[in-house]
Formats: structure tokens, sequence, C-alpha cells
């Protein structure tokens, strides 16, 4: 299949990007880098060996997005394009709204002219709340109160509303829990600007000494140490979900948990990390951050009953690929603040 990947030089759909060329398809990307750098790009072709056409577009621009959709024939659309900044998203909610809710809108509606009738959503476990774990897609939503959650919530309703309008347009809504770790090159990772927001970026600069120590929110929760748990997945296992995703994307609307089924602390996690490179990770334990949960993890059952995939690769896995890409030479390259970038328009 020829995909069209929004958001294909972030961090996930770089490497959804390789995953999907190693099955045997063919990507077209289009990014605007308001999060990426384009260099990625260059990585992605020394992975795989392909050129991989670009587009440096805003994909809430209907005439940028329409000229994509004319100049190559496609069979799918994957959406990750979209701001995820929880905090970003409380200051300001409008930007928030507006990216994610009108590049879903403006790629349904192409996708809908064109005739594309794949399309792959990339959705949130945040959707989730507060509820019971572990988390199972029959869950009544109850989004946290923050306008990135309720992005995300509100893109599953229009585009499942869509599909039910158009039988013909096919709809799977892949519901991420946290992605950490690497392509296993070393090449791609997660590379965010300024002060990491998640938890395994911040311990890989700690390893890497460019922050002095992890600040741990809180152990003081209901939880196995009283730190937090969640349920890291491999950033490549969650890459081959979507490659299972829209293999056996049926018609309709489907809806699908991509994680491990495990839960894991954050002193597990960074215990997990020091013995899996050597390195000591320094630490101080603080307040609750505000907004967070005790534990969240998957039922990951769905996915393997209905796509025949499940993640493979173990918390070693990916502490080990986190921590190479971060200590790469190659890293160095992707990191600190974006500057300009020169763009050839594909
Ligand atoms: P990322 O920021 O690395 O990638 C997103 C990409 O989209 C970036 O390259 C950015 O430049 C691009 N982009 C944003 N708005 C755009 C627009 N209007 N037009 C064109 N390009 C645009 O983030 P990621 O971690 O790879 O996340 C990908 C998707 O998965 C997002 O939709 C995110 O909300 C979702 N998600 C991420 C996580 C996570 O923990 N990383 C968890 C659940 C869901
Ligand atoms: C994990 C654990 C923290 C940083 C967020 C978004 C969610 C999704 C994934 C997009 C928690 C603790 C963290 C630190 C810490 N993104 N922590 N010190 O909060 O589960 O999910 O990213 O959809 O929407 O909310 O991930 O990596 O921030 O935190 O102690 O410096 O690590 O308290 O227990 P989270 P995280």
């Amino acid at each position: 299949m020829r995909i069209l990947v929004t958001g294909g030089a972030g961090y996930i759909g770089s490497h959804t990007c390789v995953a999907l060329i190693d099955a045997g398809h063919s990507v077209i990307v289009a990014d605007n880098l308001c999060n990426s750098r384009v260099e990625v790009l260059d990585r992605m072709k020394e992975i795989t060996g392909k050129d991989i056409p670009f587009y440096h577009i805003d994909v809430t621009d209907y005439v940028a997005v329409e000229r994509v959709f004319v100049e190559h024939e496609m069979d799918g659309v994957i959406h990750f394009a979209g701001l995820k900044a929880v905090g970003e998203s409380v200051e300001k909610p409008l930007f928030y709204y507006y990216n994610n809710l009108v590049s879903t809108m403006i790629l349904a509606k192409a996708c809908l002219h064109y005739g594309v009738n794949r399309f792959v959503f990339s959705s949130s476990a945040t959707v989730y709340g507060d509820n019971e774990v572990p988390f199972v897609e029959t869950m009544k939503l109850k989004p946290r109160m923050n306008p990135y959650g309720e992005s995300k919530a509100m893109s599953e309703q229009i585009l499942s509303d869509i599909a039910r309008a158009n039988p013909s347009f096919s709809v799977s809504l892949l519901r991420y829990f946290n992605p950490v770790g690497a392509h296993e090159s070393g090449l791609i990772g997660e590379a965010p600007n300024g002060i990491p927001n998640n938890l395994m970026p911040y311990v890989t600069q700690v390893a890497a000494g460019k922050r002095e120590k992890l600040r741990i929110f809180g152990d003081d929760y209901p939880t196995i140490d009283g730190t937090g748990v969640r349920d890291y997945i491999h950033v490549m296992d969650l890459a081959e979900g979507h490659v299972a995703a829209l293999e056996n994307l049926l018609e309709g609307v489907h809806i699908y948990n991509l994680g491990t089924g495990r839960g894991t602390s954050v002193l597990e996690l960074v215990k997990a990390f020091e013995e899996a490179n050597g390195v000591e990770i320094p630490f101080e334990v603080v307040e609750r951050r505000a907004g967070d949960i005790a534990e969240f993890y998957a039922d990951a059952s769905k996915a393997e009953q209905e796509l025949g995939w499940k993640a493979k690769r173990d918390l070693v896995a990916m502490c080990r690929d986190a921590w190479r890409f971060e200590s790469s030479a190659g890293t160095l390259a992707l990191s600190g603040t974006l500057g300009t970038v020169n763009v050839s328009h594909s």
C-alpha cells in the first residue's frame, strides 16, 4: 500500500514510516516541522534505503493537503500530526483544538473526496481518564480535563460519525499508552525541544549529564512502591501496531489499545535503565504533578485477537534503545532548540 503519513517526521511517525517500508509499503510524509527536524527524513532514508517524498505543509491547510492527494495515488492515511503537550494545551486551548481538530477534518474531507478509504488515527490512553485499570476499549471515556485529551476524544467522535455516514470509509482509532525507546540503529528517536515533559527523555538526559537529576513526582500513590505506574511500550512495537492496523482494517470503526498490558513504576523504570545501560540516575522525590493519576495500563488483548499484533520488546530493550539514541553522536545534530530549516518541497 501507499500511505500518507502526516506528522511523519515526528517521533512515532518516523518509526512507523520505517516499519511500513520494512513491511513492503511505501510512504509519503507531510509535516510542518513544528516539533521535528527535516534531518529525520535523511535518517529514515539511511535506515530503509528508500527515498521518501516529503511535503513541508500544514495539514490544517486544505489547499496544501489537496495537492498531495492530486499528486499521489494513495491507499490510506495515518494521521499523527498533532500537538501533544498536555500543560501547553491548558495554556493555549484554541491553538490545540484548532490544530488537532481541523487537521483531522481536513484529512477526512480529502480522503472522502479522493476515495482514500483507510484512515488510522493517533489517539491516546489519555481519553480513558481516571478509570479502573486495566483500560479496555469498551469503557466509557473520561478524558482528563485538559484540551489535549479532549481534542483526542473529539477527533475519535468526528471520525466515527464520518465512517458511519460513509460505509466505505474505514477508521482505526489507536489508543497509545506510553511510547518510549528508539529505533535500534540509534538514528531516530525522541528528541524533545527544551525540558522534557515525559519520564524517559528526562531520564536519558540525566544519564547524558544534560540534567542534574530526575525529579520523581510523588512516592505516596497507592502503587507497588508509591510512584506512578504506566504501560511503557517500545516505539517500534507501536510502529508495527500501525502496520497491523492498516493491513487488517475492516469496514467501520475499530478501536485498539496499543500497550503491553504491563504496568511499570517510575522507580522500576529508573532501576531497569540503570541496569540495562550501566549508568546511574540520581533522583529526588518531589510533590505530585498536577493532573497525574496513580496508575494505568492497557488491556491489550483486543489488538492481539483481531490484528494478530502484540508488543514483543521488553523494558530492557526500551531503556537500551532510548539510551543508544541519546548517547549516539548522531543525536546531537537533532537535539537543541529548533532553528530555521531549509526544506526542499516535494
Ligand atoms: P511529535 O510531536 O514527535 O510528532 C508530531 C508531528 O506532527 C511533528 O513532526 C510535528 O511537526 C507535526 N505536526 C503537528 N501539527 C502539524 C500540522 N498542523 N501540520 C503538519 N504537521 C504537524 O509527537 P509524537 O509523540 O510522534 O506523537 C504523534 C501523535 O501521537 C500525536 O498526534 C500525539 O498526540 C499522539 N500520541 C502521542 C503519545 C506520546 O506519548 N508520544 C501518546 C499518545 C498519543
Ligand atoms: C510517566 C510517569 C509521572 C516525568 C503523558 C501524557 C499522555 C500521553 C503520554 C500523549 C508519571 C512520572 C514524569 C518526570 C516523573 N501523551 N514522571 N518525573 O503523564 O503518563 O502521559 O505522555 O497522548 O497524554 O499525559 O507520561 O512520561 O509524563 O509520566 O516522576 O520528570 O513518570 O509522574 O507517573 P504520562 P510521563
